[in-house]
């Protein structure tokens, strides 16, 4: 295995920085690309508050529905389409980069957001999958593409105070163990940063999770 860096944040949490070479960086956004222009691209999720998030979603092997939070098969919050299935090739560099800090994961569910200028998203815990997974500190694992993102990662309660961290293209985090549950959310994009050979807009956050740890239909 090629030399990564890899900056430890907290017990569990990783900043792996340009953990994608370029040409596997323009990879995953020609995979990204093909998806998007396939038959259940991105939308904008609509909150159970009623309100639009700050960025599109296309959820592959499982449909997180923003309504209910939940998981499930179809996408029923949107256009009921089948959510399309997670391709294996992205599924193994989730794997690989959990496997440089010492977590199995065998996801089943990406979730890819996509942020233009003024995209963000507030900080939440990422907790809608079965408990099985939460309580043994099964990973997330993100690949970010293009433009930089102000990725902040906090505590255990909303009001804890957060680090700034900019996820740049190619970069890989990873929240898993003691810090599966932490608070977390992007400030803003900074517009302009992508590398110029990446041709998607904006910034592209794929999060990787396993739904279970055993095989489970929704
Ligand atoms: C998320 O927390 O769901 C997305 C994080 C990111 O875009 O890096
Ligand atoms: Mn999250």
């Amino acid at each position: 295995m090629s030399a990564v860096e890899v900056v430890p944040l907290a017990p569990g949490a990783f900043h792996l920085p340009g953990y994608l070479s370029p040409p596997e960086q323009r990879r995953v956004a020609a995979i990204v690309q093909a998806l998007a222009d396939g038959p259940a691209g991105f939308y904008r999720p609509r909150v159970r508050g009623g309100g639009f998030m700050h960025c599109d979603m296309l959820c592959l092997g499982r449909h997180w529905n923003a309504r209910t939070y939940t998981y499930e098969r179809q996408r029923s919050d949107h256009d009921g389409c089948p959510a399309p299935p997670l391709p294996p090739e992205l599924a193994r560099q989730a794997v690989e980069a959990a496997a440089r800090v010492g977590f199995a994961l065998d996801p089943d569910i990406c979730l890819v957001n996509r942020y233009g200028d003024d995209g963000r998203m507030g900080l939440h815990q990422d907790k809608d999958e079965d408990a099985s997974t939460l309580d043994a500190g099964v990973p997330v694992v993100s690949l970010s593409l293009g433009d930089t993102g102000r990725f902040l990662f906090g505590g255990f309660r909303r009001r804890e105070s957060t680090t700034a961290i900019d996820l740049r293209s190619g970069d890989a985090f990873v929240m898993g163990g003691a810090s599966r549950l932490r608070y977390h959310g992007v400030a803003r994009i900074l517009r302009g940063s992508a590398p110029p050979d990446i041709e998607l807009p904006g910034r592209i956050s794929l999060t990787f999770r396993q739904y279970a740890l055993e095989a489970h239909e929704p």
